[in-house]
């Protein structure tokens, strides 16, 4: 963005997550894990308006919003600071946020919301900052926001944020059932260490079944080389989910996976007409709290 193109308000949608592999290594001495993380943006969206304002402020709009936080530590909001100080200005602007993606989900809401600050608070600006600044920024925020701002399809290593785009052929059919309560991202990692404790966990790699059926586009290979090392430990914390779980591979699906570090479950299509079948029959299950369908990859951040 050049500085001579400005604004009165700027709108970017951001999309959610799955991961179709999240492998995890064991705790490094700053706290976090080594991760192997395939991730795939699937089309579930927040939509991040910025305006400006005399100060700071966020508002949240959505059927999850009572949970989201308006302080200066929610996520777009540190975007804002971020990008303000390191371009010398204050970060006045009215941050709207219009939630769709379910919070404390696993599915990288919160991250999706602070890469769309970011780059719609460029955009308002006209602060220009190049990719790899923006890239940086993100890593900055948390593990799983550079992958909000470049969507796709991406290999995440080190804790997450370091990102290998991957090719994709055509589009994998999605159904997620939301939980009606959130887990804390790092509440399920304690678990995992606890649940691990007395195991030699491996340094995490890609898997090469993932990325090849990413490549060729085929649902079935992927349903067979799905895999989250963070599932056993969201299930031991809400175990409730194994339900939702076994309702969905019933329903059909080629495979049922916890979202990330859930509790939103996943679910893999064979096609877009046996999606809306097994989102019916999971929802005529009782066993979570919405249903929604969505396909992958999208694009990332992107001012509408
Ligand atoms: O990076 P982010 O702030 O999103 O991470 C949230 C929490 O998730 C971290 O504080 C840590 O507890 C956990 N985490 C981890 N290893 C990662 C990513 C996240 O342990 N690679």
């Amino acid at each position: 963005m050049t500085e001579s193109e400005t604004y009165v308000s700027v709108t970017v949608r951001v999309p959610a997550k799955v991961n179709v592999q999240l492998s995890v290594g064991p705790a490094r001495p700053d706290g976090y894990h080594d991760l192997a993380n395939v991730f795939l943006a699937v089309g579930l969206y927040d939509e991040i308006t910025v305006t400006p304002a005399d100060t700071l402020r966020v508002t949240c709009a959505g059927p999850d919003a009572a949970q989201v936080p308006l302080d200066r530590g929610n996520l777009a909001a540190r975007a804002a600071i971020a990008l303000a100080e390191r371009h010398g200005r204050e970060p006045a602007v009215h941050i709207h946020i219009d939630k769709d993606i379910p919070v404390a989900g696993g599915m990288a809401g919160g991250s999706a919301d602070g890469a769309g600050a970011l780059l719609a608070c460029d955009a308002l600006w006209g602060t220009g900052a190049s990719r790899d600044e923006l890239l940086a920024l993100c890593a900055d925020l948390g593990s799983d926001v550079p992958f909000s701002l470049i969507g796709g399809a991406a290999l995440g290593t080190g804790r997450g944020e370091k990102l290998t785009e991957l090719a994709v052929t055509g589009t994998f059919h999605w159904v997620f059932a939301m939980a009606p309560r959130g887990l804390s991202t790092p509440a399920v990692f304690r678990e995992f260490d606890r649940l691990g404790a007395d195991a030699d966990i491996p340094d995490p790699v890609a898997s090469q079944a993932v990325l090849d059926a990413l490549a060729s586009g085929d649902p079935g290979a992927l349903a067979v080389a799905v895999s989250n090392d963070l599932q056993p430990a969201a299930l031991s914390l809400f175990p409730e989910l194994a339900d939702t779980l076994a309702a969905g591979r019933a329903a059909g699906a080629l495979t049922a996976l916890v979202s990330g570090s859930g509790p939103t479950t996943a679910f893999l299509a064979g096609d877009a007409d046996s999606a809306t079948v097994i989102a019916s029959v999971l929802r005529a299950s009782g066993t979570s709290a919405s249903v929604r369908t969505a396909e992958g990859p999208v694009p990332g951040a992107t001012v509408v």
